[in-house]
């Protein structure tokens, strides 16, 4: 599917990943809806890029009557939806069974449903829109882009939560590839290792460094702009389906 103007959904927009997916797709000719709860920090951005190239929709990834409204105003601008990217997430380290106790239930609870549920979600009803495009010459109606993490595969000590729901990610990447064949759309996951994202940020800049040098090569932190240039590399290699994509420069982590 070529960016040229194509219409993008993408979730968790307003920051790091998405935020540099956002950005190469409206360079590739394409437009894009950010649905993110960032407030004025996605405003600013479709500042940044043109009202006319991008949209800002506050929405919960997890909440169905937002995630619906999203879809609506993103149509009624674009008039069309061809391609779902799922980078909203929640990172949280916590003990099986820690120094205060067992993990509670409810943080468990949240991560899946941001990272895990908030993504299907979004792609259950965005699926329903996109069955609906015409097909391109290659018989193309769309594409999802989930994001999985290597933490999906070599989950560290205090991530069972964030390695459950990534594993979901990975272990739905097939079926609804194989079902959703037939409407000509394809979906894929990217497991990216180390990227230096807000997450990163708030790091002293000797950790940072510390944690890029377990990179074997290229030893360094990915860069957001790594992810943007595979998820549009996704988008136009109509053979790439139904399977999850590590980017990491060939970091297996460790325990701890
Ligand atoms: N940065 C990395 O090294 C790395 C590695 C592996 C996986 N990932 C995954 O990549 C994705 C993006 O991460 P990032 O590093 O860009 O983080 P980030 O914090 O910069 O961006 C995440 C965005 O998701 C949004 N978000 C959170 N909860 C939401 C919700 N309920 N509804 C809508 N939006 C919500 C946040 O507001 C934020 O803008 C996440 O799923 C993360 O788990 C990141």
């Amino acid at each position: 599917m070529k960016l040229n103007n194509m219409v993008a959904i993408v979730t968790g927009g307003a920051s790091g990943l998405g935020e540099a997916t956002v950005t190469r797709i409206i360079e590739g000719g394409g437009v894009a809806s950010i649905l993110d709860i960032a407030g004025d920090k996605g405003k600013a951005l479709v500042e940044k890029l043109g009202p006319d190239k991008a949209l800002y929709i506050e929405t919960d990834v997890t909440d169905e009557e937002q995630v619906l409204e999203a879809l609506n105003k993103t149509e009624e601008k674009f008039g069309n939806i061809h391609v779902v990217i799922n980078c909203a997430g929640i990172g949280l380290a916590k003990k099986v069974l820690g120094n205060k106790g067992p993990h509670d239930l409810s943080t468990f609870t949240k991560v899946i449903h941001v990272n895990l549920i908030g993504a299907f979600n979004v792609l259950r009803l965005a699926v329903e829109r996109m069955s609906a495009n015409l097909p391109n010459e290659e018989g193309e109606r769309g594409v999802i882009i989930n994001t999985a993490s290597v933490a999906a595969f070599e989950g560290q000590i205090g991530q069972a939560a964030y390695s459950a729901s990534k594993g979901g990610i990975v272990g739905m990447t097939l079926p609804i590839a194989r079902e959703l064949a037939k409407y000509g759309i394809r979906n894929v996951s990217i497991a990216p290792g180390l990227i230096d994202t807000p997450l990163f940020a708030s790091l002293p800049a000797e950790a940072r460094e510390a944690l890029g040098a377990m990179v074997p090569f290229p030893s360094r932190l990915g860069y957001p702009a790594e992810f943007a240039m595979l998820a549009t590399s996704i988008i136009e290699n109509p053979m790439i389906n139904g399977d999850t994509i590590r980017l990491d420069g060939a970091i297996r982590m460790q325990p701890k």
